[in-house]
């Protein structure tokens, strides 16, 4: 069966596959194996909005197989949870995520020294190759970091901290946000899903 995901963040491809490689009945691929493929405007007022949109214009492609769109974004307490799904575009619309981290801490300084609450959260829709639609939902809380630390990861890795740990998620790495994160959440039930249909073993 091919998988095609819906993305162009090489980091969350880069987590998808870490996980979607291991099940044999899966062939992974992604928008960037499409020759032509344009990103249709993510404008969608939710994370299920846009996690549609993706996945609606990669399945206008590749009918026949499983598409997985995906939305995610970090909500902040004190920043009335902001960036949320404007997280990509934090600091405008090319930003790097350097920028976007450094605007956010900023943001947290100025408006609320005290709450630094926050909450990645991520939303999947699947298009199965009947065209039916499952939506999944994960999340990771936690708060956000005095300053950005470590290496690995992507986006707001470097200044969010989980709950009931000390370090941020990019110095924890990627052996923790496989078991952990808002998208590795999202997955298992998806992976629950397939296994109760009998999709995968
Ligand atoms: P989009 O879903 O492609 O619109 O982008 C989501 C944005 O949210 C990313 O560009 C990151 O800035 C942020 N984000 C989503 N998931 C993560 C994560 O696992 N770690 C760090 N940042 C994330």
């Amino acid at each position: 069966m091919e998988l095609w995901i819906a993305t162009g963040n090489k980091g969350k491809l880069e987590e998808y596959k870490l996980t979607l490689n291991k099940v044999p009945e899966f062939k992974v691929y992604s928008q960037a194996d499409l020759p032509h493929f344009t990103p249709r405007p993510e404008d969608g007022a939710t994370f299920l909005d846009n996690a549609r949109i993706k996945a609606k214009s990669v399945k206008a492609l590749k009918s026949e197989h499983w598409i997985l769109g995906e939305d995610s974004g970090l909500e902040v307490a004190g920043l009335n949870n902001l960036p949320g799904v404007h997280s990509a575009r934090y600091a405008g619309p090319h930003a790097r995520d350097s920028e976007n981290t450094a605007k956010l801490l900023k943001m947290v300084q100025i408006r609320t020294a005290a709450n630094r609450q926050a909450q990645f959260k991520c939303v999947t829709v699947v298009l199965t190759p009947q065209n039916e639609e499952w939506v999944f939902e994960g999340e990771l809380k936690g708060q956000i970091s005095l300053k950005a630390t470590g290496t690995h990861g992507f986006g707001y890795d470097s200044i969010f901290i989980p709950d009931g740990e000390t370090k941020t998620l990019a110095e924890l790495g990627p052996a923790y946000k496989l078991q952990h994160s808002h998208r590795a959440h999202a997955l298992a039930q998806f992976l629950d899903k397939l296994r109760s249909g009998s999709f995968i073993i």
